[in-house]
C-alpha cells in the first residue's frame, strides 16, 4: 500500500461538485457519473470556446444540473461559481494541438487558469480539487520506452515544441496544486490521464484523432495510413474509466498525490488499425506513410506502457474497458453522428 497523505474525502450524495471545462469529452461523462451516483448538485462551468452545448444537452433538464458560463481567465467569475462548492474537477485546458495553433491562449488557460481556479477554491474553502493532468508530463522524447511510472522524469528530446509546451503546462498545474496544498492546506489529487477516447470524442486530441481518421478513411474505401511500421505504442484510456477515476478521487481521502490513469493495456498503431478494420468488416491493407513534417502527433518511436497500479492503491481505481470494446463504442457513436448529419 502506497504511503499517501490523508485529507478530506467527499460523500458524493451530500456534495455540490463543479466541473471546469465541462462541455466536452471528459466533463460530460464525469457529470453523467456524478449524477448517477446521486450528487446533490453538479455545476457545469465552461466558456464554450471549444466545447459545445451538444456534449451536455442531455443533462440540462436535470434539476441538479446548473450550467455556468464563465471563463477561467476571470477570477471574479470563479470566485462566484465556487461559493458553497465541495469539490472541483478541473479539466479546462488546451492540449498539444491547441498549443501548436494558439500558444498564447494555451499558456494562459493551462497555467493562469489553473491558478485562478485554485485561488477561488482557497477563498471559498473547496474541500477537494481534482486536477486533470496528462501523461505528457513524461515528455514523450524520441524512443521513450518501458514503464512510465509516476516518478519518471520529463524527457522531451526530439518531441515537437507543442507537445513539450503542453507537458510543461501540466507540470506547472501540478506544482500549483502542491503549492496551494503547502501554503493553504488545499486537498488535491492529480490524475495523469493517458490518451482519452470514447463517445463524444472531439477532434482536438492528436492521438485519439488517429482512430477517427482511420475510421473515416476505411468508410470511404481508402487504405488506412500507418505513420510508422505499426509497432509504435499508444496507451489509451476509455472516457468512462476516466470519469470513474475523477469520482474515485473525489471520494478518496488521498491528498497531495499524482497517479496515472491509463487503460488496461497499451496497443500498437498496427493493432489499433486492425481493430478499426475488424469493426468495419474491411479487408483493406494499411499503407505505411510517415507523417508529413510538422504534423503534431505524439509518436513515441518505442514500446512504452503506463502502469496504473498506484491509482489502485491510492484511490481504489482501475480501468475496466478493454480497447476492443472501447473502439467499438466510439465508432458506433461516430456512425450515429454521421447519420444525424445526413
Ligand atoms: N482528451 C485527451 O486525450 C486527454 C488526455 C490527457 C489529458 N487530458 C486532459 O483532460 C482534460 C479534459 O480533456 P477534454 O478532452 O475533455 O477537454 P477539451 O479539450 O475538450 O476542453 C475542455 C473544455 O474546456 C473549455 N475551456 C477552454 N478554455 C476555457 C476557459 N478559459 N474557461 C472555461 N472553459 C474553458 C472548453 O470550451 C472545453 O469545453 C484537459 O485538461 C486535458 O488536458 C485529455
Amino acid at each position: 500500500m502506497a504511503n499517501v497523505k490523508q485529507g478530506k474525502a467527499l460523500n458524493i450524495q451530500d456534495s455540490r461538485i463543479l466541473i471546469a471545462g465541462a462541455a466536452s469529452l471528459v466533463g460530460s461523462h464525469t457529470a453523467d457519473l456524478l449524477l448517477k451516483e446521486g450528487a446533490r448538485e453538479v455545476l457545469l462551468l465552461d466558456n464554450f470556446s471549444f466545447g459545445s452545448m451538444e456534449a451536455i444537452a442531455h443533462l440540462q433538464n436535470d434539476p441538479r444540473v446548473k450550467i455556468v458560463r464563465a471563463d477561467l481567465m476571470r477570477l471574479p467569475e470563479l470566485l462566484d461559481a465556487t461559493k458553497g462548492v465541495d469539490g472541483v474537477v478541473h479539466l479546462a485546458a488546451y492540449m498539444t494541438l491547441g498549443f501548436s495553433q494558439t500558444p498564447w491562449q494555451a499558456v494562459d488557460v493551462n497555467i493562469r487558469g489553473a491558478q485562478n481556479m485554485l485561488e477561488a477554491c482557497r477563498v471559498n474553502q473547496v474541500k477537494k480539487f481534482i486536477f486533470a493532468s496528462s501523461n505528457a508530463v513524461y515528455g514523450y522524447g524520441t524512443g521513450i520506452k518501458g514503464a512510465l511510472h509516476e516518478e519518471t522524469p520529463f524527457y522531451s528530446v526530439g518531441a515537437p515544441p507543442a507537445a513539450i509546451l503542453y507537458g510543461a503546462s501540466k507540470i506547472m498545474g501540478e506544482q500549483l496544486c502542491r503549492h496551494y496544498h503547502q501554503s493553504a492546506g488545499q486537498d488535491y489529487v492529480v490524475l495523469r490521464y493517458s490518451t482519452v477516447y470514447g463517445e463524444r470524442q472531439h477532434y482536438r486530441a492528436a492521438n485519439s484523432l488517429y482512430i477517427m481518421e482511420t475510421y473515416d478513411l476505411v468508410r470511404k474505401g481508402l487504405a488506412p495510413v500507418l505513420p510508422g511500421d505499426g509497432t509504435d505504442t499508444k496507451h489509451f484510456v476509455h472516457v468512462s474509466d476516466v470519469a470513474r477515476a475523477n469520482v474515485a478521487a473525489l471520494k478518496s481521502a488521498a491528498t497531495d498525490v499524482a497517479v496515472n490513469v491509463s487503460g488496461p493495456a497499451p496497443i500498437t498503431t498496427g493493432e489499433l488499425v486492425q481493430l478499426v478494420l475488424e469493426y468495419c468488416k474491411s479487408s483493406l491493407k494499411p499503407e505505411i506513410r510517415p507523417d508529413p513534417p510538422g504534423k503534431v502527433r505524439l509518436t513515441s518511436g518505442g514500446a512504452f506502457h503506463i502502469p496504473h497500479d498506484k491509482a489502485g492503491e491510492v484511490i481504489g481505481w482501475k480501468p475496466i474497458v478493454p480497447m476492443k470494446e472501447g473502439v467499438a463504442r466510439l465508432l458506433a457513436w461516430l456512425e450515429e453522428q454521421h447519420k444525424k448529419i445526413k
